[in-house]
């Protein structure tokens, strides 16, 4: 597998762009390709069946693109790791990840889960979480509202704010001191959770915790690593013709680095 190669990182729409973030500032050196599906996003609350479709015929796509790597910047996604094709290289999930950094950082063993009902539903966060530590009590919430937020970029927003506070009142109740954003999409509405949960509060994101396992990747070299001779360098495309909005909130995400032009497939 040349080094060159770029590594896949894939969502519905926007919220990879998140994952996307944290791998461009720890990985500079390498060569990534985004895929956005915003013809079919959101994918949360379709059935496991068309997320499954829509996914595999979307890592073809990355086989097209030779990628070394493929990360599923998506939670609802990641809960069919396992089940997907196998295209010859490693896919990586958000979730395992997630569920690690939440079992360290709990101190009260009270960890919440805000994800898309599709990731809520299919229980994946409950076992990893349990399979890390099976004395954690979990606390599920389906954010059904916040990924058009996201999409949308009600960044900061008053209503955005309310919504987030109802969702996240049974964590208050429960007296979690961990919560996992278990959609990429939430890392954008950040501010409106830590209004509610203050600054130095354990908010679990998938970015940071997928990065650990590309490091493994790269240090058994089951994939090989770009030269830091010079920076990598970003492809970003997306399934619909409507970009506005994507570049906008985009904009906002990948803030402080440098981003293409965007490609219409
Ligand atoms: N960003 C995705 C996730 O992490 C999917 C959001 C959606 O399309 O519903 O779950």
């Amino acid at each position: 597998m040349p080094q060159f190669n770029p590594i896949g990182v894939f969502d519905s729409g926007v919220g990879g762009l998140t994952v996307l973030k944290s791998l461009r500032e720890l990985f500079t050196a390498e060569n990534f390709i985004y895929l956005g599906d915003t013809a079919n996003v959101p994918y949360g609350g379709k059935s496991k069946e068309t997320i499954s479709r829509l996914v595999n015929s979307h890592i073809n796509f990355f086989k097209e693109q030779k990628v070394k790597a493929l990360v599923l910047a998506c939670n609802t996604a990641s809960t069919l790791i396992g089940e997907l094709q196998d295209p010859g290289f490693p896919i990586l999930g958000v979730i395992a990840p997630g569920a690690r950094a939440a079992s360290k950082a709990t101190q009260n063993k009270r960890v919440g889960v805000i994800a898309t009902p599709a990731t809520i539903k299919s229980g994946v966060y409950t076992k990893e979480l349990l399979s890390c530590d099976p004395s954690i009590n979990v606390i599920p919430v389906a954010g059904t509202m916040l990924v058009p937020l996201a999409e949308d970029g009600w960044i900061e927003d008053p209503i955005t704010n309310l919504i987030v506070q109802r969702y996240c009142n049974v964590f208050l109740k429960q007296e979690i001191d961990t919560l996992i954003l278990g959609c990429t999409h939430y890392p954008i509405l950040k501010s409106s959770f830590t209004r509610i949960f203050g600054n130095s509060f354990n908010l679990i994101e998938s970015g940071p915790a997928v990065c650990a396992d590309v490091i493994k990747l790269i240090s058994s070299e089951a994939i090989p690593a770009n030269p830091i001779s010079k920076p990598g360098t970003l492809v970003v495309t997306i399934t619909d013709s409507s970009q506005e909005q994507f570049t906008r909130t985009m904009s906002r995400i990948l803030i402080g680095q440098d981003f293409p032009e965007v490609i219409v497939l």
